[in-house]
């Protein structure tokens, strides 16, 4: 027997206490009781993500997070900057086109951060695009772009132009690129590093971006960020909100407050050397090597092994469940996903059954030397 572990990069494990919090009786959500777990999210977000203003929180995944932000800003006929160097960067583009909003592609070699020349030149090119949006994270491709550089140069070249940042595979696993001098959009998704279930969005605006949306013409009944913040300041949401993970949200951040931020980033930090360790121990290629992002890590199987075949016997045969690839790197590459509540002994147990895998399906794979390898990184 093997027990299941969910090493991907969203949905992730979610701690014991956690669902506890969430198993409770039903609340309703104009309830007392649930307005008291709301305010308490609300001043827990803003201490998890340094914020002075209350975030928002949507029902829906970080995709409609994504969608939210343009739609609140931007018009048809607008332009905005987006950086696409993988599968999240490249779904700016497509929110960009169903609201009639046209972008200017920064382009970036899948497995490459974006260069702050790339992003000084489009804004050279584009200096009234409404907004410059990017990952912080690009989850397809594990690499962690130069967001904090990036936005300064945004700001110094274009200060009117608003900077969104999708900070959904990036919150909790390494600092916002920033405060609201430079990030008028950041967003997080409660899949990942916050450790709950999938169906909320976290959504932090400055005050630039708030007139943004005071002057955009209202596009969405549903995603009105304005009308959400006016609900907020009456202790509600506008609508039916994702109210049992905002209950379990609270119990993510007393953990997160007894963990602290600090130490949480560096444990991030340290499951991504473990994994890039033992991987190339293995023979593996591991990705982003200028720009590895702490929240997964991405890897080519040794030549000869076929990644798909790989990732499913790791999972059949260890009980450990891997991510594959998106777009381009579909059936080519692996992800291992070490976001939220993840500890170093379960990346040294994927890089254990990744070994033992390999050499079933043929590879010459020393595994004292890979596991000396990952469990170095965690003695150094
Ligand atoms: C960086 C990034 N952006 C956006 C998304 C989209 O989020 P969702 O799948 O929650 O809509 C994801 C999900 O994996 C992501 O990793």
């Amino acid at each position: 027997m093997y027990k299941d572990r969910l090493l991907t990069p969203g949905p992730t494990p979610i701690p014991q206490r956690v669902l506890q919090a969430m198993e409770l009786p039903m609340l309703h959500h104009r309830s007392d009781v649930f307005k008291r777990e709301l305010k308490s999210a609300c001043e827990g977000a803003k201490w998890m993500l340094g914020w002075e203003d209350t975030p928002i929180f949507l029902a829906c995944s970080g995709t409609g997070a994504m969608e939210a932000a343009l739609l609140n800003t931007c018009s048809p006929g607008d332009t905005i900057i987006t950086v696409n160097g993988g599968v999240f960067g490249a779904r700016w583009g497509k929110i960009a086109e169903r609201l009639q909003v046209k972008s200017h592609e920064i382009e970036v070699p899948w497995g490459e951060a974006v260069s702050i020349e790339q992003v000084q030149k489009a804004v050279r090119e584009a200096p009234h695009a409404k907004a410059f949006c990017v990952q912080h994270s690009e989850t397809s491709t594990t690499v962690l772009h130069p967001v904090g550089q990036a936005l300064r140069e945004v700001k110094a070249a274009a200060p009117q132009m608003l900077t969104i940042v999708d900070g959904i595979s990036s919150c909790l696993t390494t600092p916002m690129p920033g405060g609201a001098d430079i990030v008028d959009i950041y967003i997080a998704g409660s899949q990942k590093a916050l450790m709950l279930p999938p169906g909320l969005s976290i959504v932090a605006l400055s005050p630039l971006a708030w007139r943004a949306v005071e002057s955009t013409p209202k596009r969405s009944l549903y995603f009105d960020l304005s009308g959400e913040r006016k609900s907020l300041l009456g202790g509600e949401t506008s609508w039916t909100p994702a109210s049992t993970i905002i209950v379990g949200l609270n119990a993510a951040i007393e953990m997160f407050r007894a963990e602290g931020l600090d130490q949480i980033y560096r444990r991030h930090e340290l499951l991504s050397r473990m994994a890039r360790a033992g991987l190339r121990a293995m023979g593996c290629e591991v990705l982003a090597a200028e720009a590895p992002c702490p929240s997964v890590t991405g890897f080519f199987p040794p030549a000869g092994i076929d990644a798909d075949a790989l990732r499913s016997a790791v999972r059949s045969q260890h009980g450990i469940r891997l991510a594959g690839g998106q777009g381009a790197w579909k059936g080519k590459i692996i992800r291992i996903g070490h976001m939220g509540y993840v500890d170093p002994f379960e990346v040294n147990d994927a890089v254990a059954a990744l070994s033992l895998a390999l050499r079933s399906m043929g590879a010459r794979i020393d595994i004292g030397e890979v596991i000396s390898a990952s469990l170095g990184e965690l003695s150094s």
